[in-house]
């Protein structure tokens, strides 16, 4: 099949990740900028993505901006209302774009998209560093903090900047309230974070006040600035794409991904929008029946997972998320040595896995866990958000001798109930139930399948890659109930294969 086919007739498409994340969306926002969209849309998350693009010998990793900023071909890049934004990181993005020669004449921020303040940064930073055990690894970003404004009813709005004296009015109050909980913290470690010169929007420690934790005059001063820096882009977004939805191509951006969602993932161990289809739709100001293609991302067959949680398939296991969570990516290359995709130690399987695919966060740069394709979890992310995938990355496990794809789990916990049935100890669960008190407990059940030695990049069209590669693809696609409509080879636009 060509992508004409592919796309024929279809106005609006999504791609959302169908697993934890860093999946390469930002590759396929910018392939589907490149051949087909005129408007791209970013509906969930905030700075906690890190969306790579990678074109020759250059590589632009983008955060909050939409991955079709990149093109000389005119495409609207709309940030819209369901992102949490932080202004400073905005424009510091903006900023980058520029020195690396681009235009962001084209991008357009909703006036309803919510704010992520100083607040917000520090207190998700102090809920970590003192959660011991109850940790969930956050990006540190500020993200659920920034979310729990708005059902509190104290968010605040890109519109806000523009607006001084509403600024200042809600500013105040979202401080008030706040406070109270900040004084439940021990100030010296309020004063070290809202100091740490690493976190760039602290502006080298400019909101600390040594009465209030935070000064009201200073996040003024600061954020009617970006309000000015940022006012060409502010739109009412929401306007826009219902006056072109239909009409022109819409290419809706994920962030995170299904698993992570903060009503479909593993929960708690998520971030705090719902970056399924249905949330990146809402987030976008598309109704979720509007769209006309969605289109999967899947790491395959391996996957990845950043920060704590379960993850039943991780090579290593519990030794492998504790190594991960404490080391960063030099610590590992000094640490270990000679490792092998072919490894008989998981843990060093896992780690040579990490290290072709180059598995490290674009945001934090932890390593990232990497365990074998699960799945029941696929199953479960297919019923969300429909059965179209994009495979990326096996090219990663070439020569990898066998391929272990976890069909089923045993579940292993004590009896417990899941609605109207009782999950026993030792039953076999084909689609996973997401809850982490369910997930610690499952087993995966593998098949083994023979691996593929012969270069992926040498393929022009589906019939030409391995045979052995293809049944690996028909067998995720058989047990899995999926159509694999893509599949990548490589991080570069051209290192594509429609199906
Ligand atoms: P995103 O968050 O979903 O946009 O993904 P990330 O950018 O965090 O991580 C994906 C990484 O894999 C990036 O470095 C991409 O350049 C790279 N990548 C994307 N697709 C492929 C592929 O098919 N093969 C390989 N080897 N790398 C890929
Ligand atoms: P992209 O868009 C992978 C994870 C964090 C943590 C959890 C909560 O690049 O795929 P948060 O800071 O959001 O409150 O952290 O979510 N997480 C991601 N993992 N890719 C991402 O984005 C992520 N964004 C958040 O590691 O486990
Ligand atoms: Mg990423």
């Amino acid at each position: 099949m060509t992508l004409e086919t592919l796309v024929e007739g279809k106005k609006t498409i999504a791609l959302p990740c169908a697993q934890w994340g860093d999946t390469g969306k930002g590759k396929f926002v910018d392939f589907f900028a490149e051949e087909w969209a005129d408007i791209v849309i970013r509906g969930t998350g905030g700075a906690n993505a890190g969306h790579t693009i990678r074109f020759g010998d250059k590589e632009i990793v983008l955060h909050l901006i939409p991955s079709g900023i990149l093109h000389d071909r005119t495409v609207t890049n709309i940030i819209g209302n369901g992102v949490v934004l932080d202004p400073w990181e905005t424009l510091h993005e903006i900023q980058r774009l520029h020195d690396a020669g681009y235009s962001t004449d084209n991008l357009m921020i909703s006036h309803n998209a919510k704010l992520v303040l100083p607040q917000h940064i520090l207190l998700d930073r102090l809920e970590e560093a003192v959660a011991g055990k109850e940790k969930l690894g956050t990006t540190g970003r500020g993200i659920g903090k920034a979310y729990e404004d708005v059902p509190a009813r104290i968010a605040l709005t890109v519109n806000d900047l523009l607006n001084p004296d509403i600024l200042h009015k809600k500013l105040k109050r979202n401080l008030e309230r706040r406070a109270r909980v900040l004084q439940t913290y021990d100030p010296a470690l309020v004063k070290a974070i809202l100091s740490d010169p690493e976190v760039s929007s602290f502006r080298n420690g400019s909101f600390f006040n040594a009465e209030a934790g935070l000064s009201l005059d200073a996040l003024m001063a600061f954020y009617t600035e970006y309000g000015v820096q940022l006012k060409e882009h502010v739109r009412d977004t929401q306007k826009y794409v219902r006056e072109h939805v239909g009409r022109k191509k819409i290419l809706l951006e994920g962030a995170q991904g299904t698993l992570l969602s903060v009503d479909y993932g593993t929960i708690p161990f998520v971030t705090s929008s719902d970056c399924s289809i249905e949330g990146l739709a809402k987030g976008a100001g598309v109704n979720r029946s509007e769209v006309d293609l969605v289109l999967s991302i899947v790491k395959a067959p391996y996957m990845t997972r950043v920060g704590e949680g379960p993850f039943p398939t991780e090579l290593g296991g519990t030794e492998s998320a504790k190594h991960c969570n404490a080391s960063r990516r030099e610590q590992e290359q000094r640490e270990y040595h000679g490792v092998s995709v072919n490894d008989a130690d998981p843990l060093r399987q896992g780690i040579a896995i990490r290290r072709e695919g180059n598995e490290f966060g674009a945001t934090t740069s932890r390593p990232r866990r990497v365990g074998w394709l699960d799945l029941p979890l696929l199953r479960y992310a297919a019923q969300i958000n429909g059965p179209d995938i994009i495979v990326t990355k096996p090219d990663v496990l070439r020569g990898c001798n066998t391929i272990n794809i976890c069909d089923a789990y045993r579940y292993d916990g004590p009896n417990m109930y899941v609605g109207e049935t009782e999950l026993k100890k030792g039953q076999v669960l084909f689609t996973a139930i997401p809850a982490a008190e369910v997930l610690q407990h499952c087993t995966p059940l593998y098949d083994q399948l023979p691996g593929w030695h012969e270069d992926l990049r040498e393929a022009r069209a589906y019939h030409e890659l391995p045979r052995n590669f293809r049944a690996i693809m028909n067998y995720i696609e058989g047990r899995a109930g999926v159509h694999i409509r893509i599949i990548s080879f490589g991080p570069e636009r051209t290192q594509t294969i429609i199906r």
